[in-house]
C-alpha cells in the first residue's frame, strides 16, 4: 500500500495533506526510502506540520528543516528525529553547516518548499544537489507554477504567441532551414525549471552537432514534472 494511505493525514497542519495529489505523487518516488534510516532536508518549515508528516512517513528517518523564522512549537523541539535550523535558503555556508552536522554522508531526499522564487531556488538547488544530495537521491521542488503569476514577486502572466496559424507556412519554414527560437515563458520558477531541462539534455547540449561527441553526461537520472511538483533524481554513483 502507498505509504501516505497508511497515515491519518488529518493530524498534520500542512497544505501537503490538503491536496491528495501531492502525496500520491511523492509516494512513487519515496517508496524505496520508507523503511530506510534516511536523512531528509526540507527548506521551509512554517508551523512544522510537514516536519511531523515526514517524521511519520519515514519511521526510521531523520528530518531536518530550515526556515528564515522557525516556529515556536515545543512539540517539535522535543522530537528526537527532527532538527530545525534558522537561516536563509540562499546562504550556502549555512546550508553546508547544517548538512555537515546532520548528514555528512549526504541527504537522501531534499524538498524545497521555501521562497518559490526562481533565483533563490536555483542557488539552493545547485549547492545542495552538487554537494549534499546522495547519489540516487531525490530533490523535490514545489510550486513552480508561481512563475506564471503576475502577483508573485518574480512571476508573470504568459502571453502565448503563435508564429503562424498556417500549418503549411510552418512546414515551409522547416524546409528552408529557418532556426527560430520557440517563444516560451522564462519567468521565475518556470525559467529555472527550463534550465533544469537543459541539464537533463547535457549529452546533446555539449555535443553541438549531430556528428559531435558529448563532453559530459547529465547529472540527472531523470526529471519528472507534475503540476506544482518537480522530482529530480540524481544519477547513481
Ligand atoms: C510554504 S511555507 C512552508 C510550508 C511547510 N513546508 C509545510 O508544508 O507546512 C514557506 C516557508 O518558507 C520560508 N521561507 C521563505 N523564504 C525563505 C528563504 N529565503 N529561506 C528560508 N526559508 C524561507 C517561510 O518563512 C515559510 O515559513
Amino acid at each position: 500500500m502507498p505509504r501516505s494511505k497508511e497515515l491519518n493525514l488529518n493530524c498534520y497542519q500542512t497544505d501537503k495533506t490538503a491536496h491528495r495529489y501531492y502525496l500520491d505523487r511523492c509516494d512513487s518516488f519515496f517508496q524505496e526510502f520508507v523503511e530506510q534510516p534516511i536523512k531528509l532536508l526540507e527548506l521551509g518549515v512554517l508551523d512544522g506540520g510537514s516536519s511531523l508528516l515526514w517524521r511519520d512517513y519515514f519511521p526510521h528517518g531523520t528530518i531536518v528543516g530550515i526556515d528564515l523564522k522557525l516556529p515556536d512549537v515545543t512539540e517539535l523541539a522535543k522530537e528526537e528525529r527532527i532538527h530545525l535550523f534558522e537561516g536563509n535558503q540562499v546562504d550556502t555556508d549555512f546550508l553546508s553547516k547544517v548538512a555537515n552536522q546532520i548528514a555528512p554522508e549526504g541527504f537522501d531526499i531534499i524538498i524545497d518548499d521555501a521562497s518559490h522564487i526562481g533565483a533563490l531556488t536555483k542557488i539552493s538547488f545547485w549547492h545542495l544537489f552538487d554537494n549534499h544530495l546522495k547519489p540516487s537521491g531525490v530533490y523535490v521542488i514545489e510550486d513552480w507554477g508561481t512563475g506564471y503569476w503576475d502577483d508573485w514577486p518574480d512571476g508573470k502572466t504568459f502571453q502565448p504567441k503563435l508564429s503562424s496559424s498556417n500549418e503549411q507556412e510552418n512546414v515551409q519554414d522547416i524546409k528552408l532551414g529557418f532556426k527560430d527560437s520557440w517563444h516560451n515563458h522564462n519567468y521565475g520558477m518556470v525559467g529555472f525549471l527550463k534550465e533544469l531541462v537543459d541539464e537533463q539534455g547535457a549529452e546533446d547540449l555539449t555535443r553541438g552537432l549531430l556528428s559531435g561527441r558529448p563532453t559530459r553526461k547529465s547529472k540527472f537520472h531523470s526529471i519528472t514534472i507534475n503540476p506544482s511538483l518537480v522530482f529530480v533524481k540524481k544519477n547513481a554513483a
